[in-house]
């Protein structure tokens, strides 16, 4: 028996393969209620505290959109500028008072370490919405679950990460939950965005098959999934080396085509420019269901640390 009640969602790394098939089954339970009910009353009475000090369009909708098919409701400001950040507040104190205001809080703040720090200021459960470069946990899970929707089963994939391993936390904590399953990985970066060399060690030493490369069309031949990604311009210290990196990678409609026909194509969104629009008709392009899956995995998350699903 898997007990979420109370849990904070903070590190990709916190799941135990028993948990991520629970937090799936949930979610594909949300799905199919949806589908029937469009929204239902488990968590009426209800409060999220929506927390978003930087830009955020699907984690936050899909965040609000969830609590509210789940019949809560929800209060949060989406920009520092609008929350008493902007007067000089502390994080912890702004936390300590919302967390008398609400049930469950999700958050996204641009420093590393933001949600841990959240997480002992506050009662309540925190959901980490992405903390700085750090990680972004329940992407991850969404991620994990889109998976397993378009291909049927996780095990057995390979599943190429492409763009900027370095900075992006939806890969850095997408790879602790795929390292749970039988998948080979492929990190598809230019040598500037490489995963953080600390993280490949780790996965190689708990066994997880992961292979290095420079070249995407080399990897997108050995792969079932691309996960891409945006090069994560708001991270670079020196405005001239994202000018260099950018627009390292582009998938074009006529790469998957020649290449590998039956790959699934995933990306968090937003795009700049790594996938061409012409990928989007492809019957394997998923990040639009993916970003719908947003909302079934927020909802499972919301309901099991609030004990209110099991
Ligand atoms: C990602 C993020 O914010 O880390 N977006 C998301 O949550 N769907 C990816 C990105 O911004 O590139």
């Amino acid at each position: 028996m898997v007990d979420f009640k109370g849990m904070d969602i903070l590190h990709g790394a916190q799941f135990t393969r028993e948990e991520l098939e629970h937090i799936m089954k949930v979610a594909a339970d949300m799905r199919q209620r949806v589908e029937k009910e469009r929204s239902l009353d488990v968590m009426k009475g209800y409060v999220l505290g929506a927390l978003f000090f930087e830009p955020s369009t699907r984690t936050r909708l899909s965040f609000e959109a969830a609590m509210h098919r789940l019949g809560g409701s929800v209060v949060g400001f989406a920009s520092a500028g609008t929350s008493s950040s902007a007067k000089g507040e502390s994080l912890a104190d702004t936390i300590r008072n919302v967390d008398r205001y609400v049930d469950v809080i999700a958050m996204r703040h641009p420093q590393i370490g933001s949600a841990q720090e959240a997480a002992e200021a506050a009662e309540a459960p925190v959901l980490n919405g992405g903390d700085g470069a750090g990680q972004h946990p329940t992407q991850a899970l969404l991620d994990l679950f889109t998976v397993q929707s378009e291909r049927g089963q996780v095990d057995g994939n390979t599943i190429a990460l492409c763009g900027d391993l370095k900075y992006g936390r939806t890969v850095h904590a997408g790879v602790e939950v795929y390292k749970h399953y039988d998948c080979k990985l492929i990190f598809v970066a230019p040598d500037a965005l490489r995963m953080p060399p600390e993280i490949t060690a780790r996965l190689r030493e708990q066994g997880v098959t992961v292979e290095e490369m420079t070249d995407l069309e080399a990897a997108l031949a050995e792969s079932n999934v691309l996960y891409m990604t945006r090069i994560q311009k708001e991270r670079f210290e020196d405005p001239a080396e994202y000018e260099r990196l950018k627009g390292s990678y582009v998938l074009t409609r006529a790469m998957v085509e020649r290449i590998n026909p039956d790959l699934t194509v995933m990306h968090p969104l937003p795009r700049v420019d790594e996938i061409a629009t012409d990928v989007d008709a492809l019957p394997g392009a998923a990040y639009f269901r993916q970003a719908e899956n947003g909302v079934y995995t927020r909802m499972a998350l919301i309901g099991l640390v609030t004990g209110e699903l099991s």
